[in-house]
């Protein structure tokens, strides 16, 4: 995977932020345990351990920041469930800010009291320190479900249950098969619940043809840059087997009956960055659900 890519997709990016709190919070720990056992021996290590909480609280902050822009886009796509895991998630993470920040001033606290000993509140920083260990472990896991499907826990033969694979390697890399998650926007499971996605009617989908629907569309949206000589990432959506061929970049256009993998609407939705049409106004919800229906009857021209 190209890494400048990891600045495209927010999905991407907050798994590479993810990984500082991660590794900060849990070096963590060892120093909270040294300040509290023996600062006699090494003098700057509250100060120092202070500052390393900072680091995680802040890191923290920037993995949520990252998340919620990568849970937005997943939610467009997901279920209840999901959203659930999701919200889930955000509250871990927030804690390992807040546990972070709380043993920061502990230490910091305790820096500041050495002389008069400042153990209490180097001992409540180690104890912070380890709630912070145990929280981590469990936001990852909870982070690995949401993403691979498994995590901490689970079993790994269940992999192909997560809401959504890492964005940038060609669909049918990393999705061979649409995850349950996916599946079920095409059929919501919970009757109760209104995703903003339009589930897919046979009997409209025998009705929709390339050269009366989907060729104005793209007309109208896209063909500015993906038509003429030298059309945007070698996409070329003037015809038919241009959009068969797709781009440089993401593949084929269409995965022919599987809409939600279709790197068109994944771009359409702005799952995949930049969101198409780039810097124009965006698609309705019913125009991407012609172009969602079409590909699920098989993506054909009827030529
Ligand atoms: C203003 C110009 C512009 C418009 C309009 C536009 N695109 Fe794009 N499109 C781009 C550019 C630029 C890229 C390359 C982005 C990148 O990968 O950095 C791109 C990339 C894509 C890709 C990925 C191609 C690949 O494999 O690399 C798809 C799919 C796509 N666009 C679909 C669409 C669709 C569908 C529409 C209409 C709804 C649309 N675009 C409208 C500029 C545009």
């Amino acid at each position: 995977m190209d890494l400048t890519r990891v600045f495209d997709s927010a999905h991407a990016l907050h798994a590479a932020s993810v990984h500082m709190p991660l590794s900060l919070g849990l070096l963590g720990l060892p120093l909270a345990i040294a300040a509290f056992l023996a600062p006699k021996r090494w003098p700057g290590v509250r100060l120092f351990g202070a500052a390393f909480f900072l680091l995680t609280c802040l890191a923290a902050g920037t993995a949520v920041y990252t998340g919620q822009r990568a849970a937005s886009e997943l939610v467009a796509l997901a279920n209840k469930d999901i959203e659930t895991v999701v919200a889930h998630h955000r509250l871990l993470g927030w804690s390992v800010a807040v546990l972070a920040f709380v043993s920061c001033a502990l230490l910091t606290v305790s820096h500041f009291r050495a002389r008069s000993g400042g153990r209490a509140s180097a001992g409540f920083a180690t104890l912070s320190a380890l709630a912070l260990t145990v929280v981590l472990l469990y936001a990852g896991s909870s982070g690995g479900r949401l993403v691979y499907g498994w995590g901490i826990g689970t079993s790994v033969a269940d992999g192909t249950s997560g809401a959504t694979r890492i964005v940038g390697g060609k669909p049918a890399d990393t999705m061979p098969v649409i995850p349950p998650a996916l599946a079920s926007v095409a059929a919501p499971a919970d009757s109760t619940y209104t995703p903003n996605v339009l589930p897919i009617d046979p009997a409209q989908a025998a009705s929709i043809t390339f050269t009366k629907d989907i060729v104005p569309l793209l007309e109208r949206h896209c063909l500015k840059c993906h038509g003429g000589q030298s059309p945007e990432a070698g996409l070329n959506l003037s015809t038919h087997a241009g959009i068969l061929k797709g781009g440089d970049y993401a593949g084929p256009a269409v995965v022919p009956g599987a809409p939600d993998s279709s790197p068109m609407v994944l771009h359409i939705r702005g799952v995949y960055l930049p969101k198409m049409p780039k810097d124009a106004a965006e698609l309705t919800e019913s125009e991407l659900h012609v172009i969602r229906v079409w590909i699920a009857a098989g993506a054909k021209d009827e030529q």
